[in-house]
């Protein structure tokens, strides 16, 4: 189903940025505040269905798709806000509230597996890490411990169709049970961004 194919064009997209984003990252990061939705994006042009899917909160976790995944009761699609003060990704729901500090994270710290994406007050807890985050033009991703450019999300699938789990790759390798995507803030079908 996943094939290298798949994972290597993404890869090599982080690779080239790597070089010289970093120094455009500090310079960017700090011009101006900007608020923005992700969807996600397969390269795989068969998953016609993440061609731009909603990222969207569901208790806690990043999902994407339109449906609330089963056992899931609490969703709201988000706007997340990039900072000048920080590399925080703050997200604010479109509809009702969440915790007024809903951080996006990710969970680096599950070595050979996939770790969890998803939407924390805490700024402490050592298992999910809120800083580091950044958009490289319209794509989001999670600067390294060398300064690198890491885009290693992934989406799994739920027991809801159409609804995916949002994840990080904490293998530095394609993972078969899930699907490489990018997060993006380019809304789908929209041409010329
Ligand atoms: C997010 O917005 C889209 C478009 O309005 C809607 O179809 C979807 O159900 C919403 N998702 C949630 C979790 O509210
Ligand atoms: C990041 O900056 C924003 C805006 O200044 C602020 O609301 C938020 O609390 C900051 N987050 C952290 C973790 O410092
Ligand atoms: C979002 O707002 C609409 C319109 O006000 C309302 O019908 C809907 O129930 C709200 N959804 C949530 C999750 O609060
Ligand atoms: C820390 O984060 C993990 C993973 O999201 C979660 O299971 C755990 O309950 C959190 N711990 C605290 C004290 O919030
Ligand atoms: C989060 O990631 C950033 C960027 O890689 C790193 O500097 C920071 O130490 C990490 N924080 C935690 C709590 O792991």
């Amino acid at each position: 189903m996943l094939s290298f194919s798949l994972f290597r064009p993404l890869a090599m997209v982080a690779f080239v940025a790597g070089g010289v984003v970093c120094s455009e990252f500090h310079a960017r990061a700090a011009t101006v505040d900007a608020d923005f939705h992700l969807y996600a994006y397969s390269l795989d042009s068969t998953r016609g269905e993440l061609q731009g899917l909603p990222v969207f909160y569901g208790d806690g976790k990043a999902y994407a798709g339109t449906a609330a995944p089963a056992g899931v009761s609490e969703t709201y699609n988000v706007t997340l806000r990039a900072t000048t003060s920080n590399t925080t990704f703050t997200a604010t729901p479109d509809n009702g509230t969440l915790p007024s500090q809903a951080h996006f994270y990710i969970d680096t710290t599950t070595p050979s597996s996939f770790g969890d994406v998803g939407f924390t007050s805490s700024s402490t807890n050592s298992t999910q890490n809120i800083t580091g985050f950044g958009l490289y033009g319209a794509w989001a991703f999670h600067v390294g411990s060398a300064d690198d450019i890491q885009m290693d999300w992934y989406v799994e699938e739920t027991d809801t169709e159409g609804t995916w789990a949002i994840k990080w790759n904490n293998v530095g390798s394609p993972v078969s049970s899930g699907v490489p995507v990018a997060l993006r803030t380019q809304a789908p079908g929209v041409k010329g961004k």
